[in-house]
């Protein structure tokens, strides 16, 4: 007889949030950490081992027709299309499966694809279409029926710079308008700055922050950076970083080419008591203050490991 040694993995071990009606969260952590595993569970396909979970009032897996009702979940890396029909056809497949009233159809099926842009192919098969045209085609797939929750699991991995503008647009528009609740998973930190206020972060099935995304950033990214553009260069720059680094509350993070970029703690000293130090030593043609962004942030709690 043969025997298999299994290793058990803990996909999600303790996770806890609440997610209210209309927020537009994003699920972030990296590679491997349990978003999936959650937003499946979440969407009724996964059932777990233990712990309670609902949705809407229900649980989701226990109840996954009613569930399906209320939400519209894209998976970036598998189009829950029909492969070989025209995209039209998908749609008025899942306007039958969702007992959509015609008259509600035609409307929504308007809206959308008005919305999306996605008159050019709307009646191609689904395998011709580009991964941008596709996603386009998913997303009015998981809209149509006016879900009140929308799952989106890296829904712009792949996509041209142009494409996740539409993208994003889309979802806040669903966020605005239908107040459709929404949950984002995605490796595209710049997708979060613009849509999310909220962020849950996890690693290895834990929640390791849950909260604005402004005071994620107080607390793991603190420092700022001032940027000066020098005029004129009476000090050399050798000499100036020595000079500087006696006199101001700040790190000289480099001063190369007339440009002069000093790191500080925020809470510690004003941007205002750096700006006049630098003044003391340099003469300034011109100062912008670098905001610290969610990469900066990812980068402190995870390292080099990649956010997916
Ligand atoms: N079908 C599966 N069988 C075994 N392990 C799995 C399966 N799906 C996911 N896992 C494991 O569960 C963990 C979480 O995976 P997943 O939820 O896909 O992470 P994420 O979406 O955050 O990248 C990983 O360690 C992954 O290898
Ligand atoms: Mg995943």
């Amino acid at each position: 007889m043969m025997t298999r040694q299994y290793d058990e993995v803990r996909a999600v071990d303790g996770v806890d949030f609440t997610v209210s009606a209309g927020e537009l969260v994003a699920y972030l952590g990296p590679n491997g950490a349990g978003k999936s595993t959650t937003i499946k569970m979440m969407t009724g396909v996964l059932v777990p081992t233990r712990g309670i979970l609902e949705v809407n009032g229900a649980v989701p897996w226990r109840d996954r027709e009613r569930n399906g009702m209320h939400i519209g979940v894209v998976f970036g890396q598998r189009s829950q299309l029909w492969w070989d029909l025209p995209l039209i056809d998908s749609l008025a497949m899942l306007g039958k499966l969702y007992r959509l009233p015609d008259a509600t159809y035609r409307r929504n099926l308007d809206r959308l694809v008005e919305l999306l842009d996605v008159t050019p192919f709307l009646y191609q098969p689904v395998r011709q279409l580009s991964l941008g045209q596709r996603m386009r085609g998913d997303l009015a797939a998981a809209m149509l029926h006016e879900p009140d929750i929308l799952y989106l699991d890296e829904p712009t991995i792949g996509l041209d710079a142009v494409a996740k503008v539409r993208m994003r647009d889309f979802v806040a528009e669903m966020n605005r308008d239908n107040g459709t609740t929404v949950v984002l998973t995605t490796h595209d930190l710049v997708d979060v700055e613009t849509l999310c206020n909220r962020v849950i972060l996890i690693d290895s099935g834990r929640v390791l922050y849950d909260g604005k995304l402004s005071d994620l950033k107080a607390r793991y990214a603190p420092h700022r950076i001032l940027v000066a553009q020098l005029a004129a260069d009476p000090v050399p720059a050798g000499n100036r970083a020595e000079a500087l680094r006696a006199g101001i509350p700040g790190e000289v993070v480099s001063d190369e080419d007339g440009v002069l970029k000093i790191r500080f703690e925020a809470a510690r000293v004003s941007a205002q008591e750096v700006i006049a130090a630098v003044n003391d030593h340099c003469v300034v043609a011109d100062l912008s203050i670098v905001e610290p962004d969610l990469e900066d942030v990812v980068r402190t709690l995870y390292g080099d490991r990649e956010v997916v």
